[in-house]
């Protein structure tokens, strides 16, 4: 035991031995190197490169430089004490073009990383798809085309063949519902298309491509921990009445329901269906999907970020600003409305719930699954100001995670097997359609200098993860 560690108090809140303590990134936001051996376009490349797409005109050329700079990132989390570290595989980097033969040039950056993760005692969290699909994919019809998932299983199974050696945990996809309805409805992200029927196709496809990847690894002779990672929300009506409660259930279905039934109960909700009647008829699934999609897993990742309160879309008396249109991401938007409490808000104007997180853990683990669950991403974004000597006394963000950790310790102690927690962001680091406007990050990134400074929430997270839990208050 180190001096340090001595002096460190008990926590109040345990958690259980071998809980993973982690903090994860996804490639494209933070590698760069974009156009370096042999990596080819994603549609994150075409997106944040048209003008007008991401705001202040930022793009992932350079993000964080983790490309050039993991060695220094494992570093910082070794010293921040952390178990796991969750990151992505860009697919156009080892797979130029999203077919073909493994670049081994690409393949050798991951394998890097992942021994300089194993040097440190630091277990390696992979995700084979955070939403940066080839760009000739895209043009081969994107994911509302079949043969995409097809495409991604392929790769799933290569990336295994040449990593299973030394990763046991792969993550097939990173929050479907966004690679879908913002890339495909609202067109808010990457490839920014605005068909709705092309939307549900691509939910669709990709969980068809979680199952067959599943299956691609499973079928390699190196044993793998295989899951998914869904964003899920606590959702709420806004008042007791049966429209209001209508509008809840559909929301649920349209950002839950219709990944989790079909994911890990092999079927797609009915009333989901039927709201979906006016965009689809649903004829693109075809027989024995389900049971693909539906391919058992051996654990589920749960991102977490904030509820929603809906309502019936009647402007009541009094209309004011916390009332706004549903996303038009959610086909059928003209059905509900979305309603902010006045709660407390992080820089994205997400209301901070962490009660919503508790309720999010307990019905998957009632109504969907025994599998045990991580926590792949949880976090905030403030607007940090470094002082003086480059601190970030971000004390906003410190609260955020305690009073979610809580609500993971509440959880563990009802008997929600959940068995990690992966802080989002490691890094500052390139947040989609708002560039580099907004930082997560437990660790401040100068992005002129490239300079990486720990945050105070990097320290204070270090305790807990030291120490195995925090303080009840
Ligand atoms: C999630 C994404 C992640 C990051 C956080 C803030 O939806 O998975 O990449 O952008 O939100």
């Amino acid at each position: 035991m180190t001096s340090n560690e001595i002096l460190l108090a008990p926590a109040d809140l345990v958690f259980p031995t071998d809980f993973l303590w982690g903090a994860a990134t996804a490639a494209y936001q933070v590698e760069g190197a974009v156009a370096e051996d042999g990596r080819t376009a994603s549609i994150w490349d075409t997106f944040s490169h048209t003008p007008g797409r991401v705001l202040q005109g930022d793009t992932g050329d350079v993000a964080c430089d983790h490309y050039h700079r993991y060695r220094e990132d494992v570093d910082l989390m070794s010293r921040l004490g952390l178990s796991s570290y969750r990151f992505s595989v860009s697919w156009s980097r080892v797979q130029p073009g999203g077919r073909g033969p493994l670049n081994p040039a690409g393949v050798d950056f991951y394998r890097r990383l992942v021994d300089e993760l194993g040097e440190r005692d630091i277990l390696p969290w992979l995700t084979l798809y955070h939403w940066d699909l080839p760009q000739e994919l895209e043009d081969a019809g994107g994911w509302p085309v079949r043969d995409t998932a097809y495409r991604f299983a392929e790769f799933a199974g290569l990336m295994h063949e040449a990593l299973g050696d030394r990763v046991q945990h792969w993550t097939t996809l990173n929050e479907p519902w966004c690679s879908a309805f913002l890339g495909y409805g609202s067109g808010d992200h990457a490839p920014g298309r605005n068909e709705p029927a092309a939307s549900v196709r691509a939910a669709h496809h990709l969980m068809l491509g979680h199952g067959l990847a599943t299956q691609a690894i499973r079928a390699g002779t190196m044993p793998a921990q295989v899951g998914v990672t869904l964003n899920l929300y606590a959702v709420s009506p806004v008042s007791e009445t049966e429209a209001d409660a209508d509008a809840t259930r559909r929301v649920d279905g349209l950002a839950n329901r219709i990944f989790l039934d079909p994911v890990l109960l092999g079927r797609y909700p009915d009333d989901v269906v039927e709201d979906l009647r006016p965009v689809t008829d649903m004829s693109h699934v075809r027989d024995g999907d389900l049971e693909v999609i539906s391919s058992s897993l051996d654990m589920l990742g749960v991102n977490y970020y904030t509820r929603y309160v809906v309502c019936a879309p009647e402007m009541p008396d009094g209309v004011d600003d916390r009332w706004r249109s549903a996303p038009s991401a959610f086909p059928g938007s003209e059905h509900v409305q979305f309603k902010d409490r006045g709660l407390p808000v992080t820089a994205m104007n997400w209301e901070i719930d962490a009660p919503g997180l508790l309720e999010v853990l307990r019905r998957v683990s009632r109504e969907y699954t025994d599998l045990p669950i991580y926590l792949t991403e949880n976090g905030a974004a403030f607007d940090d100001v470094p002082d003086s000597e480059g601190r970030v006394e971000d004390a906003g963000r410190v609260d955020f995670f305690a009073q979610h950790l809580r609500a993971c310790h509440q959880a563990i102690t009802e008997g929600v097997p959940l068995r990690g927690y992966f802080a989002w962001s490691l890094l500052d680091n390139f947040e989609w359609g708002f560039g580099y406007t907004k930082r997560f990050g437990i660790t401040y990134v100068d992005y002129p200098t490239q300079r990486r400074t720990p945050k105070a929430s990097a320290d204070w997270y270090a305790q807990v993860s030291r120490r195995n839990g925090l303080a009840a208050e």
